[in-house]
């Protein structure tokens, strides 16, 4: 019986201590400032929609490269496991590429990452092609035009330069 309630402890200690730990390396400054590799990521993502609006409410690194927080086992296992890709491809891996990598991430932005926030897009009155799109990428989100980031792939990241062009 101790023994079952001191393992018991423990789990709850480790659990303690792994939320505590993954609170600062899951603020944007920690994603976006460690390797240098995240530097035009996190300076563009500061420049887009997601990291400043009129609103004042930021999107984080992790609510679209990560599943869901409420997924808690999910989220977790796949932050340790980039957490740790990263770390091994910053010191032994080849030369980082972010068109490449700019290019794997678009393929896999999956729809439900949006719509996880943007859950009432044919809700707001929003101009008739917006519409028109909206309903046909929420009827068949499997279809390569329908997928979210065919139409908005600068929402994470502003990459054109916008105070010169404008
Ligand atoms: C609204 C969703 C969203 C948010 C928030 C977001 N991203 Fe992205 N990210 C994307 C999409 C979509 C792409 C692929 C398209 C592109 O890069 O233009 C991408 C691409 C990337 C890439 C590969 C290209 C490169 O620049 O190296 C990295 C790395 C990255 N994001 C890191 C981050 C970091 C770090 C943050 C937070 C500071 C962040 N992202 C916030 C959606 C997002
Ligand atoms: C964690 C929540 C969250 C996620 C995930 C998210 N967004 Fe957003 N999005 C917001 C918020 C908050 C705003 C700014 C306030 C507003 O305009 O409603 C916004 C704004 C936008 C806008 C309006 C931009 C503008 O110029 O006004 C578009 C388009 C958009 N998001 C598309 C996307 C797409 C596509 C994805 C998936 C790659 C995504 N969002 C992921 C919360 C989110
Ligand atoms: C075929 C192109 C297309 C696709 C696919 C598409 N959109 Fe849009 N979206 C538009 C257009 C056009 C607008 C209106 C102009 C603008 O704001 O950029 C718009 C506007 C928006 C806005 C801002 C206005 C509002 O209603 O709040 C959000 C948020 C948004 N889209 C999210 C999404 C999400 C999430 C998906 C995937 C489920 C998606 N869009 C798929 C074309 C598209």
């Amino acid at each position: 019986m101790p023994v079952f309630l001191g393992g018991f402890a423990f789990a709850i200690l480790c659990f303690v201590a792994l939320n505590a730990a993954m609170v600062p390396v899951s603020r944007s400054e920690y994603c976006g400032g460690k390797c240098h590799e995240m530097n035009t990521a996190y300076v563009t993502w500061e420049l887009s929609p997601h990291g400043a609006n009129a609103a004042g409410i930021r999107t984080e690194c992790v609510d679209c490269h990560l599943p869901p927080k409420e997924e808690y086992f999910t989220h977790i296992a796949a932050k340790a496991y980039t957490g740790a890709k990263d770390i091994y491809k910053h010191y032994f891996g080849a030369e980082y590429d972010p068109e490449k990598m700019r290019k794997k991430v678009l393929d896999h932005m999956s729809n439900e990452t949006c719509l996880h926030c943007h859950d009432s897009l044919l809700a707001k009155p929003g101009n008739s092609a917006a519409r028109i799109a909206h309903v046909a990428s929420l009827a068949q989100p499997n279809a390569p035009e329908n997928r979210c980031v065919q139409c908005h792939e600068d929402v994470g990241h502003q990459r054109q330069n916008r105070l010169f062009s404008q």
